[in-house]
Formats: C-alpha cells, structure tokens, sequence
C-alpha cells in the first residue's frame, strides 16, 4: 500500500475505508471483510453510532495494533470544549477498544473549533492522537486555525470527487502542509458517475471499472481515499488501483468534469450551520 507522511511524520495509508452510513449492526461483519481484503486504514466517526463495532472487528481480526490506522472524529461539542473533547475522545477509544488513535479529526468546523482544537493538541503532544487534523474545513477556517494555533492540522478531510476536485484548495493546502482526504470520493453515485462516459470511455481501455478510476485519479493528485462499500468483490475492487496509470491527456480530461460546486450541501449556508450545529450525540 502507498502511503503519505503527513506534517509530523506520521505515515498513513493513501486508500482506505469509510463507514459512514453502515448500519452500526452490520459493521463488524462488513469491517472484518474489509481487513481481509486488504484495507489497514479505518475511518469512522463518534456521529456514525458504529465505533463499538469497529472496535470489535479490529479486536477480533488479530491484526497487529501498529498494522492499522484508525480514525475517528470529534462531533461539535456544548459547554467547556476543551473538558468535553477530551471526553469525547476518550468514549470514542473505549467504544473502539484502542488507547491511542492513528488520527483525531475535527468533524464539523463549528462549535468552539479553538477550544476543541487546543485539547485535540494535548492529546497529540501526550501521544494519545498520534496526528490530528479537521474535516469540512473550507479554506478561511482552516487558514484561521493555522495562523492562530500551535500545531497545524494534518489533514483536512473534505467532499471531493471528479465534480468537485478542490483543485486551489488543494494547492493551498499543500503549501500549508495539510494532507486532502477525500470524503464521497464516488459522490455516493450522484451525478450518474459510475456511468459517466468520460470516465467510463478512460476504463475501458485499461479494462478498470468506473470506480477504480476514480480512485486512480485521485490518487494520481496525491488526494487520499476512503471509499466505503458493503460489497466484498467492490472492497476487493476498489484496493486493485496500483497496477495502472492515467496519462496527462486522461488526468486532463477528468479535470474538465469539475463543476466547482458541492453536490451535497455547503458548510457556508446557514441552514446547514443550523442543521449540523443542532445535532448532539448521547455521549
Ligand atoms: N467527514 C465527513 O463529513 C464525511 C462525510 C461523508 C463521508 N465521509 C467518509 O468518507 C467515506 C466515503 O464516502 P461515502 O461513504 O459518503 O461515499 P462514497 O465512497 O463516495 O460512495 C459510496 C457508495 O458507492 C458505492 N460503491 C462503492 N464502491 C463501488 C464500486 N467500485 N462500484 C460501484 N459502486 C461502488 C457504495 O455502494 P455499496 O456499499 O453497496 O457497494 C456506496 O453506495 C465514508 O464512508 C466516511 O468514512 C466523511
């Protein structure tokens, strides 16, 4: 597996796998066929309701600790938010059974983002977050939080997929020394994508599916991936995109499917503010 070494020298795997959105009952089942096809990079959230059952999959897979790179993230908390991440983070290492995290993300930029952010760098220096890093950033917040704080994040995991490729925020954050992790790299299907004739002509001719090339893409712009699926053979799939690469001419005509805008909705509206700022988890 390729890996990035992220701003403090941590090495993380560039592809890996996403639960967002498996029910928390199928989990464990999906999570331990995802470790034996292959994946070593996790990626859940104290909001999917489903670390207990990651946890449980990562314990029973027997795989070595130091093999695998776990990520959870920090909902927007209430009250005191330095007290309460550090609470969160620990009923997020109970529920996975871990004492310590590959990645701490910050999931939403909202809510006390600096006292958060200040507990998220106690628990880097004391070795429990092994990196931090925040997720849905756009490019004045996480200026801001650089400028303004101690340690800057590792990785900012953002909506990019060939309809939205953050192709400037990329440049940015790469001269900020902020990894891109891209979330719905497949935008969920939308948009027709897995039938997309651009990319579907540019499978063909490397006998890859619609998918694979996606993830190819990306890769290729040193965007990392978590690509969920239920799917034992698309779990299998979506890891075989190492033995191929996309011309200049290819990597350009995927970069005129950009529209520039989300197809899921933008952290700037103030509906959405309200909606995801609403939201408390139980614990
Ligand atoms: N930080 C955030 O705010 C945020 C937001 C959203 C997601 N995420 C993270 O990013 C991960 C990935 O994003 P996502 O789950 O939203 O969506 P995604 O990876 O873009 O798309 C997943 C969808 O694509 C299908 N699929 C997967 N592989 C396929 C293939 N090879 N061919 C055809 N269809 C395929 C899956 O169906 P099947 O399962 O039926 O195969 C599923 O419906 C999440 O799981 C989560 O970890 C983070």
């Amino acid at each position: 597996m390729q890996n990035v070494t992220l701003n403090n020298g941590v090495e993380m795997p560039i592809l890996g796998f996403g639960v967002f959105q498996i029910p928390a009952d199928e989990t464990e089942q999906v999570v331990t066929e995802a470790l034996a096809a292959g994946y070593r990079l996790l990626d859940t959230a104290a909001s999917y309701g489903n670390e207990e059952a990651v946890g449980r999959a990562i314990k029973n897979s027997g795989i070595p600790r130091e093999e695998l790179f776990v990520t959870t993230k920090l909902y927007v908390q209430d009250g005191p938010a330095e007290e309460n991440t550090k609470r969160a983070f620990e009923t997020s290492l109970t529920k996975l059974g871990l004492d310590y995290l590959d990645l701490y993300l910050m999931h939403q930029p909202y809510g006390d983002v600096y006292g958060q952010w200040r507990a998220m760098e106690e628990l880097n220096r004391q070795g429990r977050a092994k990196a931090i890093g925040v997720s849905n950033f756009y490019p004045d917040r996480l200026l801001d939080l650089i400028i303004n704080n101690e340690i800057t994040p590792a990785v900012n995991q953002i909506e990019t997929h060939p309809f939205f490729q953050r192709a400037d925020y990329q440049e940015l954050m790469r001269e900020q020394g902020v990894q891109q992790q891209a979330w719905g790299g497949f935008a969920e299907g939308k948009n027709d994508l897995f039938t997309n004739p651009v990319l579907s002509d540019i499978a063909q001719r490397y006998g890859k599916s619609v998918g694979q090339v996606v993830l190819r893409w990306a890769i290729q712009r040193g965007v990392a991936q978590i690509p969920k699926s239920v799917r034992p053979e698309r779990m299998a799939e979506n890891l075989a995109v190492f033995d191929f690469a996309l011309t200049d001419a290819e990597m350009a005509s995927i970069a005129g499917l950009d529209t520039g805008a989300s197809l899921f909705f933008d952290h700037h509206d103030p509906e959405i503010v309200k909606w995801l700022s609403a939201r408390r988890l139980d614990s």
